[in-house]
């Protein structure tokens, strides 16, 4: 079994590009959890089913093998055999995939390949409920925070149309696992920080923690 490392937050947070940083450092393996509910989403798009359609978006579920692995320290997701690719970050993904995500029996899928991870290898895994369901028994968690300004214009800059504040709302408001600063994460607030500098403070905290930091 090995060491997970949880970074939780909301949307544009910054805590995808966080995680795979401090994955470098560690030379733990990074997993994007939102890429596999992503791919999700971007078959529901491609079988044209109606997100809000429960019955039909289960029944594409039971018909969609996941093939979660790593390539180069980065964790990769193939759907039936194709690889999404830029279509995890579509217009039409961003809009659905909140609402497939609330879905407790696709959780419940995406959740155990998400643990599976953690079986072969180290893994600094970002996401919305990885402190909280996914590794609740880790001692490394943290939680990367920014204001909705900051958020909504990191997503512009990169220029990607994203309904940031109905995901956070959609994604903080559901029954199943809702994204919440669980009781022991270390928050770090990044609106006013650059990427180095939330870096260095996740390494500090984990070198606080007693986890001795390969790269030092
Ligand atoms: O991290 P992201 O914005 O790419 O995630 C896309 C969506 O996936 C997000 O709006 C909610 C869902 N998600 C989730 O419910 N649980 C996770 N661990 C990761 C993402």
């Amino acid at each position: 079994m090995g060491i997970a490392i949880a970074i939780d937050g909301p949307a544009a947070s910054g805590k995808s590009s966080v995680a795979r940083r401090v994955a470098e450092e560690l030379g733990f393996v990074f997993v994007n959890s939102g890429a596999m509910y992503r791919a999700f989403a971007w078959r529901v798009v491609g079988k044209e089913v109606d997100a809000n359609n429960e019955q039909a978006v289960l029944d594409l579920l039971q018909a969609t093998q996941f093939e979660c692995g790593e390539e180069e320290g980065v964790g990769t997701v193939v759907v039936n055999g194709v690889d999404p690719g830029e279509g995890l970050t579509s217009d039409s993904v961003n809009s659905t995939v909140s609402a497939i995500a609330a879905y407790p029996e696709v959780r419940e899928r995406l959740v155990a390949a998400q643990r599976a991870y953690r079986e072969h290898c180290n893994v600094v895994m970002e996401g919305r409920d990885i402190g909280s369901v996914v590794f609740a028994d880790t001692p490394y968690k943290f939680y990367i925070d920014a204001s909705p300004e900051v958020r909504e214009r990191r997503r512009r800059e990169q220029g990607i149309v994203d309904s940031i504040a109905d995901r956070d709302r959609q994604d903080s408001s559901r029954k199943a696992s809702p994204l919440v600063a669980v009781e022991g994460a270390i928050v770090v607030d990044s609106s006013d920080l650059n990427l180095e500098e939330v870096v260095r403070e996740v390494l500090c905290g984990l070198k606080g923690q007693g986890l001795s930091l390969g790269a030092e």
